[in-house]
């Protein structure tokens, strides 16, 4: 492990999010402010591998708060993941002076992270990812973002959806995880809200419910279904062919990742920027910041791999309470 942090590197891995731009931003700014050097990976542990490294000043991180999608790029690299790829990484980042990293991403990252430091080069992770699903934060950078264009688009599904009396199958982000489906079922208003960690396959309760509803006289039906569960066009026929309503399928896809990160993704990706620097600059290798119980803090990476976190029951509950 290197003594003192002279040179710094920062890179963004895995899915990009809302927000990984300003942590960049801190990442370069706080280090800068403290004497230490910034290069920046390009496209993740692959940019890594290819020796894809630039010097970052603090102009190159002039005009990017405020944009989506990462300036650094990402990447998902499965050489990354043998042993050989690590030693390999390691060894270019000791040919270019790195004696310390940022690694911006969700779990996967860390992996690489913890792999890293394991061959001596100190390493910090920044949780980025819109789907919420760290365990060791109860914040990830570009979840605010996501599930504010989700909820807007599905708003504009509903007003349609109204208009032509018809049921409407939303598919939003979040291959494992529901957490963007929960929130927007319950800010939406949704009549169903069907997650990863809690649905039970039983279609034909969602069709009783949409013909009680209807007989009630209420004019459209909203299912949010998450991603994980997914085949939302199959299931928007078998509803229509069941309940006789009209039934259509929206997927909003990647447009949830992308797009100017709003206040509170700035906000936090800031602070997580800084913070991942001091750490890094006090000597700490293979931790991971994160948000609980109104503070900043940091986890030993091993330690916040093996937490578990699952949808709040009473948060779920509520959600299937406020549909009736
Ligand atoms: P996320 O970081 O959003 O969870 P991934 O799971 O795709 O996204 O991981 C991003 C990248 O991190 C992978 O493409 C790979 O390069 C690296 N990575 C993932 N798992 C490991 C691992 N077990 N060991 C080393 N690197 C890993
Ligand atoms: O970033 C998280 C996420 O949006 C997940 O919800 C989704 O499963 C995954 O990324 C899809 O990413 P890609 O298609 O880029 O692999």
């Amino acid at each position: 492990m290197a003594d003192e942090i002279r040179t710094i590197g920062v890179l963004t891995s895995g899915g990009d999010a809302p927000g990984m731009n300003a942590a960049i931003r801190a990442v370069v700014r706080q280090a800068l402010a403290k004497g230490v050097r910034v290069k920046g990976i390009k496209k993740g542990y692959q940019g890594l591998l290819n020796e894809e490294i630039v010097d970052l000043e603090r102009s190159s991180v002039s005009d990017i708060i405020q944009r989506g999608g990462t300036i650094l790029g990402t990447a998902r690299c499965m050489e990354f993941k043998t042993d050989e790829g690590q030693q390999k990484g390691a060894t270019i980042c000791m040919k270019h002076g790195i004696d310390g990293l940022v690694v911006i991403g969700g779990d996967g990252s860390y992996r690489g992270a913890q792999a890293l430091s394991r061959k001596g080069i100190n390493t910090i992770g920044i949780p980025g990812t819109i789907d919420l699903d760290i365990s060791c934060t109860d914040y990830t950078i570009g979840f605010d973002t996501a599930v504010n264009t989700a909820m807007q688009a599905i708003d504009k599904v509903r007003d349609t959806s109204s208009s032509h009396e018809r049921c409407s199958i939303i598919e939003v982000m979040g291959r494992n995880a529901g957490y963007i489906a929960l929130w927007c079922g319950v800010a939406n208003g949704a009549e169903d809200i069907l997650l990863p960690e809690k649905y039970d396959y039983n279609e034909q309760r969602i069709i009783n419910n949409i013909i009680s509803n209807r007989k009630k006289g209420k004019t459209h039906h909203i299912i949010i279904n998450a991603e994980g569960i997914g085949h939302s066009t199959s299931m928007a026929r078998r509803i229509e062919a069941a309940t006789g309503i009209e039934t259509r399928a929206t997927i909003l896809g990647y447009m949830q990742r992308g797009g100017s990160p709003t206040c509170k993704d700035r906000f936090y990706a800031s602070i997580m920027g800084a913070y991942a620097t001091d750490i890094l600059c006090q000597g700490k290798t293979n931790r991971v910041v994160g948000y609980q119980h109104g503070e900043f803090q940091d986890f030993d990476i091993e330690e916040a791999l093996a937490m578990k976190k699952n949808i709040p029951d009473y948060q779920y509950e509520v959600s299937r309470a406020l549909s009736m």
